[in-house]
């Protein structure tokens, strides 16, 4: 049948030879396209036609990245996509030295150079054990001159959707970025950090918050009431470093978290340049900006600050942008 429909074709190029030759030029390429989609549609008959839905299945599986650029330090989650029921993967670096990579797939660049990520599926195909090995090949840079802009912030995504705390215009807050499970201010404070190339630290309260809506709502309520400072569990290092730091904190209850007081209790930005971004259910800064100003009397707090509404979060990505290159 096959060889019938290409002789066709044959007969009928060789029949417009005798026409007008804009017309022809005109069939020709529209018989280039047919070809073209009858050659596409042979090739998938033949590739797929006779596999069964397994099989079909099997030749899905990708990784979501075949290379991959890195800078010394980072980490990157590598994923085996369209993975068959039951399969199993592994990971394993070709130089651990270079990278590192846990079964998890996170890849860690620890030196410059090139190194390949090999991943193995081991699954099952009609009823026969299989193994698919995939790539990926990752370049790590070194480390650029050292930066002098800093983002810190605080995020506490709640892991449930009760938004019944109307007034505090509460609500749930996890945002997902390629795949990552974030923070709202931790997703904003990602896309400044790698806008920057600045360094990151992340405000990590002693004591687990709660990630529930109403407990964690009752205890920020408490904290504020008592004027509390709750302790922070990691230290930043080499302040004297930088000199812009971009400080990106939620609103709480129309203030900041109280353990951003803590943070500015515990440094002193003298000198320093302080750019605020928060996100907020609706209060906007809510006169956090003079606050910090009032507790870093030394630094230069910018009135240019970002604010955005946490229902935005997910399309802020540009607007954050602009905001960085004004
Ligand atoms: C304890 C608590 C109190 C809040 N109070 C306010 C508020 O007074 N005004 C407001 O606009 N948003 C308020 N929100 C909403 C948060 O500012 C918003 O959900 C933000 O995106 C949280 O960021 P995160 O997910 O990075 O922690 C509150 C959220 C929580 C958890």
């Amino acid at each position: 049948m096959c060889r019938d429909i290409w002789a066709g074709f044959l007969t009928q190029r060789r029949y417009n030879t005798d026409k007008n030759e804009k017309e022809v030029h005109g069939n020709m390429k529209m018989r280039k396209a047919a070809g073209l989609l009858l050659t596409f549609a042979l090739v998938f008959a033949a590739a797929f036609g006779g596999m069964s839905a397994e099989t079909q299945a099997a030749s899905r599986i990708r990784l979501n990245r075949n290379t991959l650029t890195m800078t010394k330090g980072e980490r990157f989650r590598l994923r085996v996509r369209n993975l068959p029921e039951g399969a199993r993967v592994t990971w394993k670096s070709s130089n651990r030295r270079r990278a590192t990579v846990s079964q998890n797939g996170v890849v860690r660049a620890r030196k410059a150079g090139t190194v390949t990520i090999r991943s193995r599926v081991r699954f099952e195909r009609d009823g026969e054990r299989r193994m698919r090995t995939f790539t990926c090949r990752v370049r790590i840079n070194k480390k650029s001159a050292r930066t002098n802009s800093l983002v810190v912030y605080f995020s506490m995504p709640e892991t449930d959707e009760n938004t019944s705390n109307v007034d505090a215009a509460t609500g749930a807050s996890i945002t997902t970025s390629g795949g990552r499970t974030m923070g709202n201010v931790q997703y904003a404070a990602s896309v400044i950090r790698e806008r920057t190339h600045s360094d990151i630290f992340r405000i990590r309260p002693q004591v687990a918050y709660p990630t529930r809506h109403t407990p964690l709502v009752n205890q920020a309520s408490r904290e504020q009431d008592q004027d509390a400072r709750p302790a922070i569990r990691n230290r930043l290092r080499n302040l004297s470093q930088y000199d812009t730091i971009y400080v990106c904190y939620p609103i709480w209850w129309s203030d900041m978290p109280q353990i951003m007081y803590t943070f500015f209790d515990s440094y002193d930005f003298s000198g320093k340049t302080i750019i605020p971004l928060v996100v907020h259910g609706g209060s906007g800064f809510s006169g956090t900006v003079g606050r910090i100003r009032n507790l870093e009397p030394g630094a230069t707090v910018s009135d240019d600050g970002l604010s955005i509404y946490r229902d935005n979060i997910g399309r802020s990505q540009s607007r954050i942008i602009n905001w960085l290159n004004q």
